[in-house]
C-alpha cells in the first residue's frame, strides 16, 4: 500500500513551523522558526510583526523540510495546513503556501483546527480512547472538552473572560517578569521552600472557568508592596506571588477537569497548549487521577508550544473521515472548536 505522507503548516500565531509525518506514525521532520524574542519588546504579540516574519520566514522553513536527506517530495500524498483560529495576517501566509505546495503537487488539501492540533499532539505519546477529556490551556484558550469519538469536540467548559496563560502573562508583567509571563511564572516557582499565600476562589458555574478578577486582585496586590529605588520587588516577594498566583490558577482548571472527567465517564484525559509545559500542571494533573481508573497523558514539551507535528497528526485522523478543503477555502481567524467533522 501506497505511504500517507502528510507535509504540514502552522502558522497562526508567532511559530512558523512545518512538519512531515509519515503513516501517522513516523515524524520524519518537525522545525519551528519561533518570533518570541522579535515580540518580547512588545510585551506580547504584534500581529503585523508576526505577518511579515511568517511572509519572510515561510520559504526557508518549507524548504528547509523538504531538504530532508533522501526525501522525494513528490511522494507527499496530503498538506494539512492551520486554517484557524489565530492572527488573520499570519494563518492566511501558511494558508497561501499549503495552497500553492498542494496544487502543484495535486494533492488533497486538509484544514485543520489549531485546538484539535494541541489535542492530537499526545497522540504522540500514546493512541486515544474515547471517551476523552481534553483540557485546553493557553495564552487565547481555556476549555475542557469533551470527545465521544474522534475529531468531534464538545466545549462542556471554558473561561468566562481572561484565558489562563493571558492572565499568567499580566500577573507576571506587575512582578516585573519578561513576557511570555507563564515560562517565567515557572521558572521562578521552582523552589520548594518558597511561602505562598492564599487567594479567593471564583465562583463560576459547571466546568466553566475565571481568571479576570484573581488576576487584578493579583495586580492590585502587587502595585502596593514596597519597591526598591529602581522599582524593583525583593526577589521573595516576587517567587511567593509567583508560586501562589501558579498553584491557585492551576488548581482551578484541575478541579473543573477532575469533576468534568468523573461525570463524564472518560476513559482519558489529555492535556494541551502553552500552559501544559507548566511544571506543577504537569505533575498535579497525574496526582488528581491517581486512583481514578483515568489514563492521564501530558503531551512531550516540544509539543506544548506550537507546532507542525500536531496539525499533522490531527490531520492524519481528517483522512479516512474525508475531512479535506477545497483548493478555495479562506483561513477562519475566528473558527470554531464544535463546528469541526460537520
Ligand atoms: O499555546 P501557546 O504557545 O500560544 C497560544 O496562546 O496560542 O501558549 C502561550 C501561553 C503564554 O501565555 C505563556 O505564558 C504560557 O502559554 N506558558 C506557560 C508556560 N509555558 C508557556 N504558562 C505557565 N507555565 C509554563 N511553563
Amino acid at each position: 500500500m501506497k505511504d500517507e505522507i502528510i507535509l504540514a503548516i502552522e502558522s497562526s500565531c508567532d511559530e512558523t513551523a512545518v512538519a512531515i509525518l509519515k503513516n501517522g506514525e513516523e515524524l520524519l521532520v518537525n522545525t519551528v522558526n519561533t518570533q518570541i524574542k522579535d515580540h518580547q519588546r512588545f510585551g506580547g504579540v504584534y500581529p503585523e510583526l508576526a505577518s511579515r516574519l511568517h511572509l519572510h520566514n515561510i520559504t526557508k522553513v518549507v524548504s528547509f523540510a523538504l531538504s530532508l536527506k533522501g526525501f522525494d517530495y513528490n511522494t507527499i500524498t496530503h498538506v494539512a495546513v492551520t486554517g484557524g483560529p489565530g492572527l488573520p495576517g499570519a494563518l492566511q501566509i501558511g494558508v497561501m503556501a499549503a495552497k500553492t505546495i498542494a496544487q502543484y503537487l495535486n494533492v488533497p488539501l486538509i484544514s485543520v483546527h489549531h485546538l484539535a492540533g494541541h489535542i492530537y499532539a499526545n497522540e504522540y505519546v500514546t493512541p486515544f480512547q474515547y471517551p476523552l477529556l481534553a483540557l485546553i490551556a493557553s495564552g487565547g484558550n481555556s476549555e475542557i472538552v469533551y470527545l465521544p469519538s474522534p475529531m468531534h469536540f464538545e466545549i462542556i467548559g471554558e473561561t468566562e473572560d481572561d484565558a489562563i496563560g493571558e492572565a499568567f502573562d499580566k500577573v507576571a508583567r506587575s512582578l516585573g517578569l519578561p513576557y511570555p509571563g507563564g515560562v517565567w511564572i515557572d521558572k521562578v516557582s521552582q523552589d520548594p521552600e518558597i511561602k505562598t499565600f492564599p487567594l479567593p476562589k471564583p465562583k463560576v458555574d459547571g466546568y466553566n472557568l475565571s481568571y479576570s478578577g484573581l488576576k487584578s486582585h493579583l495586580v492590585r496586590l502587587i502595585e502596593k508592596e514596597p519597591k526598591d529605588e529602581n522599582g524593583n520587588l525583593p526577589e521573595d516577594v516576587v517567587k511567593s506571588y509567583a508560586r501562589s498566583t501558579e498553584v491557585h490558577f492551576i488548581n482551578q482548571l484541575l478541579d473543573k477537569l477532575h469533576q468534568a472527567a468523573l461525570d463524564k465517564n472518560v476513559k482519558q484525559v489529555v492535556v494541551g497548549g502553552g500552559v501544559s509545559a507548566n511544571s506543577y500542571l504537569r505533575e498535579e494533573v497525574k496526582r488528581r487521577f491517581a486512583n481514578d481508573n483515568i489514563d492521564v497523558v501530558i503531551p512531550p514539551l516540544w509539543c506544548t508550544t506550537d507546532n507542525a507535528a500536531m496539525i499533522a497528526k490531527a490531520a492524519h485522523h481528517m483522512i479516512p473521515l474525508g475531512l479535506f478543503a477545497p483548493m478555495s477555502f479562506t483561513s477562519e481567524p475566528n473558527r470554531s472548536l464544535e463546528d469541526e467533522g460537520k
